[in-house]
């Protein structure tokens, strides 16, 4: 074995350890017509891309929030009916209507090349739009670039990105059945949080993005991500664990992954939060531990 595959090989088993997983097995399920099998995981992938499919228009709804419940486990399709409370306040998108006939090649043309909507773009290397499969079931939203996003053009890819996609193999999936976006996209500076102008200016782009790719789930990596969406200010503590509907999508909230490489004890957290994800995406959850 290559030295890097090895050191790729042992981070990923660390990872595994991290989040409790520690059963594995080789595992060569067959993989859905026109897609590419994936490396050995820890559990089954067979359902994991399966049915990647963009869904019809919906009318913007309020944001609402689902305690989770024994009915969490069932299939998607065999689940009963639940009414969603509403929150509170009101999301930011919750006004906004759809674009006719919206794609993601036009909103990168309306943001266009050279973008100076908000004062973001003085130390921008690159605007940062997303990546992944424009059809994913499941989309992650980050909070802005970094400075290896910035020097990329492409979300996550940096430290925190590693662990990103390390959790989205953990799932079953790799990184290009789902999309990765951010709240803002371009890079502010020294990493700051991004401030509430530059969110307002960028954010209609995430949610053109969002309708077009119209997800199963939506998982808000972190808090700008999900006080953004969900027009909260709530902890992360209080919105993790639970279902928020967002525009007719269901959306989680979890740590953010850089936050989680300053705390490791949180991956664990982030991974209970994922596999209610993947509950409700109808992808394997692993074994149980012992
Ligand atoms: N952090 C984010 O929120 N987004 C990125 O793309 C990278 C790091």
């Amino acid at each position: 074995m290559k030295p890097e595959t090895r050191a790729q090989l042992e981070a990923r088993l660390k990872y595994y350890r991290d989040i409790g997983i520690s059963a594995f097995f080789r595992d060569r399920a067959p993989v859905a017509p026109g897609l590419s099998p994936a490396p050995p995981q820890a559990h089954s992938r067979a359902t994991a891309s399966a049915g990647l499919k963009a869904g019809a228009a919906q009318p913007s709804r309020p944001s609402s929030i689902l305690k989770p419940s024994a009915s969490a486990s069932l299939p998607a399709a065999s689940r009963p009916a639940i009414q969603l409370p509403v929150v509170q306040s009101p999301g930011l998108f919750d006004a906004a209507s759809k674009i006719m006939n919206d794609s993601l090649e036009r909103i990168a043309a309306d943001i266009g090349p050279d973008c100076t909507r908000c004062k973001l773009h003085r130390r921008r290397n690159k605007i940062v739009f997303g990546v992944g499969n424009p059809k994913a079931k499941l989309v992650f939203i980050g909070e802005g670039p970094g400075a290896d996003e910035d020097e990329q053009g492409e979300p996550f890819v940096g430290r925190a990105g590693k662990l990103l996609t390390q959790m989205i193999e953990a799932m079953g999936l790799r990184r290009d059945d789902v999309y990765i976006c951010n709240v803002v996209k371009c890079r502010p500076p020294e990493n700051r949080t991004p401030e509430p102008d530059e969110i307002e200016t960028c954010s209609p782009y995430l949610l053109r993005q969002l309708d077009v790719i119209h997800p199963q789930v939506i998982v808000c990596l972190g808090a700008v991500a999900a006080k953004t969406l969900l027009g909260t200010t709530a902890s992360m503590g209080k919105l993790r664990q639970q279902w928020f509907e967002f525009r007719s999508t269901k959306l989680l909230a979890t740590y953010h992954p850089a936050y989680c490489l300053r705390n490791p004890p949180s991956k664990a957290d982030v991974w209970k939060d994922l596999q209610m994800a993947m509950v409700e995406l109808g992808l394997p959850l692993p074994p149980k531990k012992k």
